[in-house]
C-alpha cells in the first residue's frame, strides 16, 4: 500500500520533526515525509531534514513584507507540489489564515504543549507551574483559524513534580510529544482516525477517547478523501460503547453461572430418581 505523504512545517529546533522522521524510517510506518518547510532560515530542523535526505524548503515570511496572502500562497504551492495529504505543524510559529486552512481543509494538524483546551498559546509550562497544576501534558489537534482551538485528536499527560522548573517540566512533556505525534500520524495514515469537517471520527475505541465510527475506512486514501463520502454513519461515544461491552460481559457471565446451576439441579434430580 502506498504511504500517506506528509508535509512538516517548522520554525525552530525540530525535535518533533525528528520524532516523525524516525517513525517514518520504520518500514511498516504508513506515512512518509514528502517535504519539510521552515519559515525561518535559521531553524535547526532544516539540518535534521537534510541529514535524513528529505526535501527541505525555506519559505521566509519576511521576504513577503507583510503580504500574508503571498506568503501563504507560496507555502501552499510547496505543500501541493509535494503531494502531501497531511500537513503537520511542528513548532511552526505563524498563524495560518482561514483562506489557507480552507485550501487544506481537514488536513492540517498541530502539536501543542498543554492539555487543551487548557493553556492555549505560548509559555504553557511557566503558566502551568504558576497555577500550581498537578498534571500537564500535550495535545495533537486539528488546526482552525482560532489559535489552538480545533478539535483535540489525542493527548498524553505527565505529572507536575515538586521542584519542577520550566525546563524539567518542558522536557517531560516533550518526551510525550515525541511519541504522541507519530502515533496520531500513523492513525490518520492508516484510516483509524478521520478528520471530517473539523471533527474527529475514530475506529478504535480502546486507545483513544471520543467518537467511535463503526464503519472503518481501510486506507489513507479513504482517510484523506473525506468529502467523497456523502453518507454518515451513526457515532457513539466511547463511554456508551464501554458500558455496552460491560453489560454484555456481565450477561455472558450470568448465563454461564445459570447454566451451571441448571446442570447441577438436573444431576441431583437424576440421583434422587435413581
Ligand atoms: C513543541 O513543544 C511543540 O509542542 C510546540 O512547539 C515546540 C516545538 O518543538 N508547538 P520542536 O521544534 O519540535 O523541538
Amino acid at each position: 500500500m502506498s504511504k500517506l505523504k506528509v508535509a512538516v512545517l517548522i520554525s525552530g529546533r525540530g525535535s518533533n520533526l525528528q520524532a516523525l522522521i524516525a517513525a517514518c524510517q520504520t518500514p511498516d510506518f504508513p506515512a512518509e515525509i514528502a517535504v519539510v518547510v521552515s519559515n525561518n532560515p535559521e531553524a535547526g530542523g532544516l539540518a535534521r531534514a537534510a541529514e535524513a535526505g528529505i526535501t527541505a524548503m525555506i519559505c521566509d515570511h519576511t521576504y513577503f513584507k507583510g503580504d500574508k496572502e503571498g506568503f501563504e500562497d507560496a507555502l501552499a504551492s510547496i505543500i501541493e507540489q509535494s503531494g502531501a495529504g497531511l500537513v503537520c505543524l511542528a513548532g511552526f510559529m505563524r498563524i495560518l489564515s482561514p483562506r489557507f486552512l480552507n485550501r487544506f481543509r481537514d488536513k492540517v494538524i498541530n502539536i501543542h504543549p498543554s492539555l487543551l483546551p487548557a493553556y492555549k498559546g505560548l509559555d504553557t509550562h511557566a503558566r502551568v507551574l504558576a497555577a500550581g497544576e498537578k498534571t500537564h501534558g500535550c495535545s495533537v489537534h486539528v488546526v482552525t483559524a482560532g489559535m489552538d482551538e480545533g478539535a483535540v485528536i489525542a493527548q498524553k499527560s505527565v505529572p507536575v513534580k515538586a521542584g519542577d522548573t520550566e525546563e524539567t517540566l518542558a522536557a517531560r512533556v516533550l518526551e510525550q510529544e515525541h511519541t504522541l505525534y507519530p502515533e496520531v500520524v500513523a492513525d490518520i495514515a492508516a484510516g483509524r482516525i478521520v478528520i471530517r469537517q473539523g471533527r474527529i471520527e475514530r475506529t478504535d475505541a480502546v486507545r483513544h477517547h471520543g467518537t467511535v465510527k463503526i464503519e472503518s475506512p481501510k486506507t489513507h486514501e479513504a482517510a484523506m478523501d473525506n468529502h467523497a463520502h456523502s453518507h454518515t454513519t451513526p457515532a457513539a461515544d466511547a463511554e456508551t460503547v464501554a458500558r455496552a461491552q460491560a453489560m454484555w460481559s456481565a450477561f455472558t457471565k450470568a448465563t454461564v453461572v445459570a447454566g451451571g446451576a441448571i446442570v447441577v439441579v438436573l444431576i441431583l434430580l437424576a440421583a434422587l430418581v435413581a
